[in-house]
């Protein structure tokens, strides 16, 4: 049984909108709809658990999402912050039947069928595998006030969601790691274990919706899947 945990608990403070921005209609649908339709759609996921904040869950029942998206489970309410959010998912998973478990941020509507399952069956194969995009800028180092230098950008990657690891891996990672300091990413506390995380190239279109501006690229790319 391969999992996703799908976050969307925070309240978009970049976004500042009256409403969240997984709530926020894009080509009819909630952005939140979108993304689990991705999901939805993809034959490597069985079951879906999606975590929302208590006024999140309200406004997700009231969009009857849910004869849609068969796979759901019961809603959770998340935590603080977005690790939180994940953390706190990932503890209603049933660890007898699990098998992988993948991470997915909300916010990334345009996140394709193809990208699920390359990082499932990636992680499948060497225990964890993260989704990522390659970096098109020439990238700077600087100091306080000056460059220092140019960073060879051939050997970064821009991390994106999903981020799949083995149940196992992801427990222990929760086990051996403090939660308190700043994660941005699950790839982070499984990077510290020493297990080998594969990279799957994902697209550049799998963007986060963070600012009002990126609706314009949503709708497009939206529109284009
Ligand atoms: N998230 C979450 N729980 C939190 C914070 C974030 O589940 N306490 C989710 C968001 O809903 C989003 C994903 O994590 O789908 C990525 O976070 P981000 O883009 O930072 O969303 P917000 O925290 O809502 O936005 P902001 O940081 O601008 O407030
Ligand atoms: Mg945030």
């Amino acid at each position: 049984m391969n999992t996703a945990i799908i976050v969307a608990a925070g309240s978009g403070q970049r976004f500042s909108a009256s409403q969240p921005k997984q709530f926020v209609n894009v080509l009819g649908k909630p952005l939140i709809v979108h993304t689990l339709e991705r999901f939805e759609a993809c034959p490597s996921i069985d079951n879906i658990v999606l975590v929302l904040s208590e006024e999140g869950r309200d406004d997700f029942e009231r969009i009857d999402a849910r004869q849609k998206v068969t796979k759901l489970q019961p809603i959770v309410i998340g935590g603080d912050t977005r690790a939180d959010s994940v953390q706190k998912g990932f503890h209603t998973i049933d660890n007898g039947a699990a098998n992988i478990i993948a991470v997915h941020d909300g916010a990334r509507p345009m996140v394709t069928v193809a990208e699920i399952t390359r990082t499932i069956e990636a992680a499948d194969k060497v225990g964890a595998a993260c989704l990522v995009a390659e970096v098109t800028d020439t990238i700077k180092r600087v100091n306080r006030r000056f460059i220092s230098a140019t960073v060879d950008r051939q050997r970064l990657r821009r991390a994106l969601t999903p981020q799949a690891f083995k149940y196992d891996v992801l427990k222990r990672a929760y086990e051996s790691n403090d939660l308190n300091e700043t994660l941005t990413d699950e790839c982070m506390l499984v990077e510290r274990l020493g297990v080998k995380i594969a990279f799957v190239e994902g697209s550049r279109r799998n963007i986060k919706i963070t600012l009002m501006e990126d609706l314009i690229l949503a709708a497009a790319f939206l529109k284009d899947l």
